[in-house]
């Protein structure tokens, strides 16, 4: 309960808050009552994201870092979390072999992989007090095998981010074969082609938009229903 009596609203954590899709998940979130802890890299952010009132926790961090996984959960403390968006990424430029630097791919590794690996292993017994809790990896048609096989042109050259995302993916597979028979429900969730900073030149939908329609799916669709990897309004993505 609150100092005044009410209900305490769900808790949500979310990655890469400071713009584009994961900004608008806090603004979706919080317009729905929920308190977020959000993620960023630039302090800036932060200071903006904290203007939105108490319910709006922002924490300076970055996912790659072993460090963020503790400090996340510093702050979430006792409480029970229902829902840990992994949104943070990070895509290289488009690379043949001889130019690719291997960096790039253990940048895209570590962001969409082992970060997220890190920060759910230390935010699991929080996970583990909800009801029912999400965890959603917000994935991309790029880490699709299914997908990839028949992309062989100019998009056959995003090595980092492909490899980042199908071990995410696979990541993301794992938890919920893991974790099924629990109260956690783990998705890997393409969200549609976006406008922004990383999305591609034609790609036509308003992060806010899609944003909505994740939070939407997550806290509606029933718990159990959803296949493990789904495209954002809840249609099976191949894996
Ligand atoms: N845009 C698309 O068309 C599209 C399509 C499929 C999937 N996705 C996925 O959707 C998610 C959001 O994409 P978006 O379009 O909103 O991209 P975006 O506008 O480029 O935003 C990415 C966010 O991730 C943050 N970030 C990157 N690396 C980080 C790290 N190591 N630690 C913490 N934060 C980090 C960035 O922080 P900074 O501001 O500090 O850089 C930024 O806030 C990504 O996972 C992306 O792969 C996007």
């Amino acid at each position: 309960m609150t100092a005044t009596g009410g209900a305490v609203p769900p808790l949500a954590v979310v990655t890469g808050a400071g713009r584009g899709l994961g900004r608008c998940l806090v603004r979706e979130l919080d317009r729905l009552g929920h308190r977020t802890v959000c993620v960023v890299r630039d302090p800036v952010d932060a200071v903006r994201l904290a203007t939105r009132g108490e319910n709006v926790r922002p924490v300076v961090g970055d996912v790659r870092d072993p460090a963020v996984g503790p400090d996340v959960a510093e702050i979430v403390g006792d409480d029970a979390l229902h829902l840990l968006v992994h949104n943070a990424g990070v895509a290289h430029p488009p690379r043949t072999l001889a130019q690719l630097g291997p960096d790039d791919v253990l940048d895209s590794f570590l962001t969409h992989c082992l970060g997220p690996l890190r920060l759910t292993q230390a935010l699991l017994p929080a996970l583990g007090r909800a009801p029912r809790a999400t965890v959603v990896h917000v994935s991309s048609r790029r880490g699709s095998f299914a997908v990839a096989e028949k992309d062989d042109g100019p998009g056959a050259r995003h090595y980092a981010y492909r490899i980042g995302k199908a071990a995410q993916n696979m990541l993301s597979l794992s938890l919920h074969q893991e974790f099924a028979a629990s109260g956690i429900r783990v998705l890997a969730v393409h969200p549609g082609a976006l406008r922004g900073a990383m999305g591609a030149p034609d790609a036509r939908d308003e992060p806010a938009t899609a944003a909505a329609e994740l939070v939407r799916l997550v806290l509606t669709e029933p718990w159990r229903r959803l296949p493990p990897f789904v495209e954002r309004a809840g249609d099976p993505h191949p894996w």
